[in-house]
């Protein structure tokens, strides 16, 4: 649990998401879905509801592979990440990692203390050798953050998801520790 004043004046406090915390991210994708184009859905198809947040809540909670992370300001979720490992034996080092702040929190610094946090979790479980991501080829802002970390560019796959019928290219970023 890390609490912190962020660019914008405001204190933080950032930790593992619990079971309990479902309701209140169920809500925080239900806005920044609508903020951004920049995840894989909309609010019209968004995969998650309640019962599923809480089962995969429940089912992470002593994963050394997968975990959560929540950013609460004044007691509200203003961001959330999360690392989602896999079972298989021969894939067991490599996860994916998926990241989203509020608009009215961009460029304070908390999407930097997420990624932190995630990678220093991933190390310090010793089975995580790879993190992979996938980003719009056009965002700017979260490949720089990327870049930070010492992700590297592996490729672009043109074509790899339509927003309102557009056509967009995603990125695909790596960092092996
Ligand atoms: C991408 C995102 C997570 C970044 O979060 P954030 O809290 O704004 O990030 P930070 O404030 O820590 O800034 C991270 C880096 O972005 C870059 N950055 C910050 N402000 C920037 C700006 N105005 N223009 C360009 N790059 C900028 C910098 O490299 C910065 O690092 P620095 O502060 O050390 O210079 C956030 O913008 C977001 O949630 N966007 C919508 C969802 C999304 O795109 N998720 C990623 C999907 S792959």
């Amino acid at each position: 649990m890390e609490t912190k004043t962020i660019r914008n004046g405001k204190t933080i406090l950032l930790r593992k998401a619990v079971p309990e915390d479902a309701e209140q991210i169920v809500d925080y994708l239900k806005k920044v879905c609508v903020e951004t184009d920049n995840l894989s859905f909309g609010l019209a198809d968004m995969p998650i509801t309640l019962e599923s947040e809480i089962e995969y809540l429940k089912a992470i909670q002593s994963s050394t592979v997968s975990v959560h992370f929540v950013v609460l300001c004044d007691d509200e979720v203003i961001a959330t990440a999360n690392i989602s490992g896999k079972s298989r034996p021969r894939m067991v080092h490599v996860a994916s990692l998926g990241i989203s702040v509020l608009r009215d929190y961009w460029h304070c610094g908390v999407g930097s203390l997420l990624m932190k946090a995630m990678i220093d979790w991933a190390k310090a479980g010793g089975v995580i050798r790879k993190i992979n991501l996938t980003v719009r080829s056009d965002n700017q802002t979260a490949i720089a953050l990327y870049h930070k970390f010492g992700f590297r560019y592996v490729g672009t796959l043109h074509d790899e998801m339509r927003v309102d019928g557009r056509s967009v290219d995603l990125d695909e970023m790596e960092l092996l520790f």
